[in-house]
């Protein structure tokens, strides 16, 4: 599967070097994509800044009309989508599908959400003046994706940055640049005018760079770690560009001695175990009240004990590979600290690493304390520590002793110690008795560290769009 740059319209790059893509199941190579360079970039963000006044001006029902050809699209490739998804990423095939339809749905809802980009009257104070806030896009946008949600990483930016009338370059990462392609091809199909949407790939240091240095470029919003976030933050600042980042987390989940137990197992599995632990928004330490203590414990090891781990494209597999070596060696460092300080390890602690590829049984430990690493760093793996708590405000102290402050959960049949819980918590994002919260409709992302500005929802139309203030005497 040899691949190659969109742009303008056009699909190039042929003859640049090329980078191999890998099957983190495996070590095989699936494919290669170019890697691009500045001149590319620059290619890519001029062809998005000529498509752009043309783009612009359409209406919100044109727009509407592309965006939901490329749905239907998606819906109708479902299954090329998923298994091209599992091939470069690993997740097994019933998660690729569900992210496929996930993915699809920011298309679909930006599509609808993008008739209603309302601006405002403003009551003014002479009888001949007039006050009016317009809305408009901000411009050419850049989104930086990462590799855990390959498809739902570029929709939820793609979807409101073409609704509201921006023009988009993507940039995948060189883990899973294949079903970004396979996006893209849609959109071909789908009938976008040339330069809406371009596609690069290669060395993000390179394109990084094109970008943030780049004056057409308007708004970059970015999926990745809190480090690199940084980095884009303080390189953006020379051209002063809107900026969007949804960064790390290190979400905790407290579990109430009143807690419905079924609902919390449920959830914190449902949470931890999606995409083998390798989502920002996963529960990466619990908390549970000591009178339920024991019993979560063994509940939740007996369904954790339950999930067979392998390869993504066999039939029955609940947790794939881990995404490569580094991703590996963090997890079981993680473990080894927790063991090593007193954790005691109820189920898993123990991973393969064979031929480049690298698997995590799924791991539960408890007794864990809140200095070992587990419990200060995002692990992104299968490994569920559990600590003792006595009280609901021990939990909110503990859950909000991080840099991070994506998303954290909270399970408990009280409204009032819900709430408080709620209200206490310093999260963007909060599942109370709910392990999946994410929804196309609903805001994402993070406080602290975790990032700046929200996607998803009327927020996440509101970041590709400018506020124009006009006030005219009659
Ligand atoms: C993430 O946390 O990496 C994205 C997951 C989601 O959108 O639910």
């Amino acid at each position: 599967m040899d691949k190659l740059l969109y742009i303008n319209g056009s699909w190039t790059g042929n003859d640049l070097e090329k980078i191999e893509v890998y099957n983190p199941a495996n070590g095989e190579v699936v494919g290669t994509v170019p890697s691009c360079g500045k001149d590319e970039t620059n290619a890519a963000i001029d062809a998005a800044h000529d498509a752009f006044s043309q783009w612009s001006k359409l209406t919100a029902y044109e727009r509407a009309d592309y965006l939901m050809k490329l749905y239907d699209l998606m819906m109708e490739e479902k299954d090329e989508l998923a298994e091209l998804m599992t091939l470069e990423m690993g997740k097994p095939l019933k998660e690729s599908a569900g992210e496929v339809v996930y993915a699809a749905s920011f298309i679909k809802w930006y599509a609808e959400e993008g008739k209603r980009v309302y601006g405002r009257t403003i009551p003014s104070s002479g009888q001949n003046k007039r006050m009016q806030v317009l809305k408009q896009p901000v411009g050419v946008v850049a989104a930086i994706t990462p590799w855990n949600f390959p498809a739902a990483m570029i929709t939820r930016k793609l979807g409101p940055a073409l609704a509201a009338g921006c023009t988009f370059i993507v940039k995948p990462p060189k883990e899973t640049p294949l079903t970004a392609i396979k996006l893209v091809e849609l959109a071909d199909k789908a009938g976008f005018p040339k330069g809406v949407i371009n596609l690069v790939t290669g060395a993000s240091s390179i394109i990084g760079k094109a970008i943030m240095d780049s004056e057409k470029v308007r708004k970059v919003t970015f999926t990745g770690s809190t480090e690199i976030g940084k980095k884009l933050i303080e390189q953006s600042a020379a051209t002063v560009k809107n900026v969007s980042m949804e960064l790390g987390g290190h979400a905790p989940a407290i579990v109430l001695d009143d807690a419905d137990l079924k609902k919390a197992v449920a959830g914190v599995v449902a949470s931890k175990f999606r995409n083998a632990g390798q989502t920002c928004i996963c529960i990466n330490r619990v908390y549970v009240q000591e009178n339920v203590y024991d019993e979560f414990v063994e509940l939740v090891a007996a369904e954790a004990k339950k999930l067979k781990v392998g390869n993504g494209l066999e039939e029955g597999t609940d947790i794939g590979p881990i995404i490569n070596k580094d991703g590996f060696e963090k997890i079981a460092e993680h473990v080894e600290n927790a063991v090593s300080n007193g954790a005691e390890c109820v189920i898993g602690g123990k991973g393969t690493a064979e031929n480049g590829a690298y698997y995590y049984e799924p791991t539960v430990l408890k007794n864990v304390n809140q200095d070992m690493l587990i419990m200060n760093e995002e692990t992104f793996g299968p490994v569920i520590p559990i600590h003792k708590i006595t009280s609901i405000e021990e939990g909110i102290q503990l859950g909000n002793k991080s840099p991070f402050g994506l998303a954290a959960y909270v399970y408990t049949e009280s409204l009032s110690k819900g709430t408080q819980v709620v209200e206490g918590l310093d999260y963007g994002i909060i599942g109370w008795n709910d392990g999946v919260p994410s929804a196309a409709q609903a805001p994402f992302g993070g406080m602290k560290e975790s990032g700046l500005g929200r996607e998803g929802g009327i927020e996440g139309m509101e970041a590709y769009l400018e506020t124009k203030y006009v006030s005219y005497v009659l």
